[in-house]
């Protein structure tokens, strides 16, 4: 607990001064709640990206619905982060665009594409490791609102209402993913499973209206990795639309609407997970494994 930095404000304290922990109400109230699987919020269009003369994803299409949870999976190195990176503006296509509600993210930078409305976390962690949990979620609040980290942390004398519940709604978002009781803590010393649900958590704080997590659920137990699943139906339960990259196809099956198969690059299937799972091409590409190590 030394690690702790002293806190300013705390899930307890700010339960009995009746502050309501609702994640939608608190961080997006005016936000548009998707409640059932609708159109085409995201197309991939035609995706190409090639390393030198590698190409990391061929020609790939595919488009994430309003409200679902897609799946995107594929053995090592069949290109999943390559795609996240093509579509958050990390990587310029070779060839082929993505659009977020019709428009076009192409040549957007990637604070833009966050803007717009669509959110990633990352295959390898990347946290503010010497911020506290709270501020590594106020840093995400802040792409969106124009509050100060110092000024809400701090309380200084300019203190405005924006700034105080940018504080709130970081709050229930750690609430939320289930590591309030860390706020205060910097986020390198929180523990992995903690850190990986600040990712969400930070992510969220965007306000997205698509979230992309990759591998969250990577060096996970069985049980841990259940528990993220729960989360993630709950954020979409909350209107989110997701895009979850996993490379267990075991535990996707049990949380998507419907899954996107890469494989060297190329989109090999594109179904329901029990369609997925039966899929012949699937099985021996994805697993090389007979049909009945799948389910
Ligand atoms: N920046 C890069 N420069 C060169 N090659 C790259 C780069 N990024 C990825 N690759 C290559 O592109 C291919 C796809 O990699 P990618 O990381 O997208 O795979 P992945 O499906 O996410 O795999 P994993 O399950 O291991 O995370 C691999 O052959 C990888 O080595
Ligand atoms: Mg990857």
């Amino acid at each position: 607990m030394s690690e702790a930095i002293e806190p300013d404000i705390d899930v307890e304290a700010l339960k009995e001064q009746g502050v309501d922990l609702e994640v939608a109400e608190k961080v997006a109230p005016e936000r548009e709640i998707a409640v059932s699987v609708g159109d085409a919020l995201v197309q991939v269009q035609n995706l190409t990206i090639k390393f030198g003369g590698l190409t990391a994803l061929d020609n790939v299409s595919f488009d994430i619905n309003r409200g679902e949870i897609l799946g995107l999976i594929g053995p090592n190195g069949a290109g999943k982060t390559t795609c996240f990176n093509a579509m958050t503006g990390v990587y310029k296509p070779t060839s082929g665009k993505v659009l977020l509600e019709g428009r076009a993210l192409n040549g957007l930078a990637q604070h833009k594409i966050t803007r717009r409305g669509l959110a990633r976390t990352f295959q390898n962690i990347r946290l503010f490791g010497e911020m506290t949990a709270l501020e590594n979620v106020v840093v995400g609040l802040d792409a969106r609102h124009r509050t100060s980290v110092g000024g809400a942390l701090l309380r200084l004398p300019t203190h405005t209402r924006e700034e105080k519940s940018a504080v709130e709604r970081g709050m229930a978002l750690l609430e939320f993913v289930g590591i309030a009781d860390h706020a205060h803590f910097l986020s390198r010393h929180l523990p992995y499973g903690y850190q990986r649900r600040l990712e969400i958590a930070r992510a969220l704080a965007t306000d997205p209206k698509v979230l992309c997590l990759d591998e969250p659920a990577a060096g996970f137990n069985p049980a841990e990795k259940e528990e993220l699943m729960a989360l993630i139906r709950t954020i979409r339960d909350d209107g989110y639309t997701v895009l979850l990259i996993e490379h267990d196809m075991k535990l996707v099956m049990g949380v998507t609407d419907r899954i996107v198969v890469l494989e060297f690059g190329k989109k090999i299937a594109d179904a329901e997970p029990k369609v997925i799972r039966d899929d012949p091409k699937v099985i021996s590409a994805y697993l090389g494994e007979p049909e009945d190590d799948v389910a």
